[in-house]
Order: C-alpha cells, then sequence, then structure tokens
C-alpha cells in the first residue's frame, strides 16, 4: 500500500456505537459447565454484574489492593515517556475499557491522538465512558466498540486516518488468563494492531505471598462480598439457591503456577439447585471463581516473545510491585503477506 500524505479528518466527539462480537454462549451453559467439573470452576467475567463491578471499583480504593494505586502511580510518572513511545497520530485501543480513567491520564500526555476506541462488554459503562472523555478532550474522535474483547474485534477508524493503532491493555487483566489462554489473546491483539503496531499494557508482579494473599482477602471484607456476589448473582438471574453464607472466600497461593486463586468454599455438606439442576458440595469442596497470575519481568517479557510481541521498554514503582510494558511486533520473516 502506498503511504499517504494527508489523512481522513475524523469527526471529534462519540461516533455511532460498533456492534462488535460478543459471546453467544449463554451464562447458564458456562456455569452448569463449569459446576459440572472436577474441581468445580466458573469463569471470572461473571464477578461483573452492577453490583460486582461497583465492589470491583471498592476494591481499587482499598490499602491491600496495591495494584490500581501503584499502576496509576506509574502511568502519571511516566506518561509523556509513553506518549513518546505511542507517537503522533495514533489510534489508541483500549480492550475492557471500564471508566477509562487510566486512559485519562495517558490522554493528557497524548495530545495529538486521532483517534479513541475504547472497547467493552458492558455497553452503558461504555458509552458514560465515551462520553466523559469526549468532553474531557473536545478535537478526540471517540469510536465505542461494544464487543467481547476475546474475540477478534473489529476496527471501526478508517485506515488513512491514523498513523498506528496502539493497544491499551491496563490493570493487569492479562493476569485472569491462563498463560496459553494469555499468548493467543496476545498475538490476536497483534494481528488487530497489525506489523506497525504498539502494545502498551500493565502487569502485576510477583512478590511476598502474604501480601498477594492480602490484596485478594482484605480485612474490610469486599473482595469476600465481591466474591459471594457470584452465588448472590447465580440466586437471582439462574434461579438457584445458594446458602451464600454456607460459603467462605479464599484467597489462595498457588506458588507452582505463580497465581492467586479466588475461592468460595463449601463450609458444609450441601446440594445446590442452579437452573434445575442439583449439585452437590462437600465440607471443604470450592468453586474455583478467578485466575490472577503473577508474572517476573523476565516472565512477562518471555510471554510477550511468545505471542511474537518485542519489548521495547519496562516502568515500575520503585517497590517493583506492578509493570508497564511498551512492545512492538516482533519482526519475524513473512508471518502476514
Ligand atoms: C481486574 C482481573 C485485574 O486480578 O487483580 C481484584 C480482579 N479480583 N480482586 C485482579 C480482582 C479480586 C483483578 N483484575
Amino acid at each position: 500500500m502506498a503511504s499517504s500524505s494527508s489523512s481522513t479528518a475524523l469527526k471529534p466527539g462519540v461516533h455511532p456505537l460498533t456492534d462488535g462480537p460478543r459471546t453467544t454462549q449463554s451464562m447458564k451453559d458456562d456455569v452448569i459447565h463449569g459446576l459440572s467439573q472436577t474441581p468445580k470452576q466458573l469463569p471470572a467475567k461473571y464477578l461483573y454484574d452492577e453490583r460486582g463491578s461497583s465492589l470491583f471499583d471498592d476494591i481499587c480504593t482499598l490499602e491491600a489492593y496495591y495494584p490500581t494505586r501503584t499502576e496509576v502511580q506509574i502511568l502519571d510518572a511516566h506518561a509523556n515517556d509513553m506518549a513518546s513511545h505511542v507517537g503522533a497520530e495514533a489510534a489508541l485501543v483500549e480492550y475492557g475499557s471500564g471508566t477509562s480513567q487510566k486512559t485519562h491520564r495517558l490522554l493528557e500526555a497524548l495530545h495529538d491522538a486521532a483517534a479513541y476506541v475504547p472497547i467493552d462488554i458492558a455497553r452503558e459503562h461504555l458509552l458514560a465512558a465515551s462520553e466523559r472523555i469526549a468532553e474531557a478532550f473536545p478535537e478526540l474522535p471517540v469510536f465505542p466498540v461494544w464487543a467481547d474483547y476475546t474475540a477478534m474485534v473489529p476496527m471501526p477508524v478508517p485506515a488513512d486516518a491514523y498513523t498506528r493503532a496502539v493497544a491499551f491493555y491496563p490493570g493487569s487483566t492479562i493476569g485472569n488468563f491462563l498463560p496459553e489462554q494469555a499468548v493467543s489473546f496476545l498475538k490476536q491483539v497483534r494481528t488487530r494492531v497489525g506489523a506497525n503496531g504498539g502494545l502498551l499494557i500493565g502487569a502485576d508482579l510477583k512478590k511476598d505471598p502474604d501480601r498477594l494473599r492480602r490484596a485478594y482477602d482484605d480485612p474490610e471484607g469486599v473482595t469476600a462480598a465481591f466474591n459471594k456476589n457470584l452465588l448472590v448473582r447465580l440466586n437471582r438471574e439462574l434461579d438457584a439457591n445458594f446458602a451464600v453464607d454456607q460459603f467462605r472466600h479464599e484467597a489462595r497461593w498457588d506458588a507452582e503456577h505463580s497465581r492467586i486463586e479466588m475461592h468460595l468454599v463449601s463450609q458444609t455438606d450441601q446440594t445446590v439447585q442452579v437452573a434445575g439442576q442439583s449439585f452437590a458440595f462437600e465440607a471443604g469442596a470450592s468453586i474455583c471463581t478467578e485466575y490472577s497470575h503473577k508474572y517476573t519481568l523476565e516472565g512477562f517479557d518471555a510471554l510477550l516473545a511468545r505471542a511474537d510481541w518485542q519489548r521495547r521498554t519496562t516502568w515500575t514503582d520503585p517497590n517493583r510491585l506492578f509493570s508497564v510494558h511498551y512492545a512492538e511486533p516482533a519482526a519475524t520473516e513473512v508471518s502476514d503477506s
């Protein structure tokens, strides 16, 4: 393709919502499947109903939960450096944009972005955040995409309207994936942004297990409420009859897999009905509701490399609790023509 000398002028403000792929698998099928496995597990994404999302926002302000404020510190301290890596006239594509609060800080440093493309599964949150960003940055075209970003998302911005696409994936949400899944997701992001694209990604770092466990089992009990809310949701939405107080929240450190696991542990022998089916729990048996993998800097570098990304720069806080990485597609032999 010939390089263009002039680019399409995009209208500032919020463009019409792009309807992207969303999983057709129902929550009921996912839940029945997960509870039928040994050990039982449920997809972490179901933690985020309205109450769950607001409890998660509360978690982010807890003293014990260091990741959010530490990542924000890193973004604040290095926003200009990050912006210079992103470059001029870039389209910033955010995977799982939520409230877009972290992006707000990045966009402040990135005063010449061609477009912002927030992708999220929660439609109302996506639209509200898009409006807030458009209001704060009156020159900026915003293209919200309503999609499950684990599928290949469409790119709503015309190709001649930006110089390069840079994916933004803060929060260490990458840690929810098993390493294999993380690699295939990162490969898909690489395909999405193309050979001249970039990736700015947050990753929580491996540390003292006590500190980690405390971050996922805070003294205020907010994370416990967040985890148990999943059962409340199943009772309401799938006609289940979990006795919520017969389950205890537990955060486990799995050293072998370098991950925190959230569990709901049955306190008694009990049988629970979910969508017309029975599930037996022995006392002490649990449902695993979330993985949160923790990486070393070397381990994360290797993960990026497996997904054909070359890490260029890493920023951390003085205590090395959290990391933000900028990477570019690795120069490979003919991967796409
Ligand atoms: C949003 C997936 C990054 O794993 O730290 C916080 C979710 N779970 N406390 C994390 C979470 C319990 C969080 N992520």
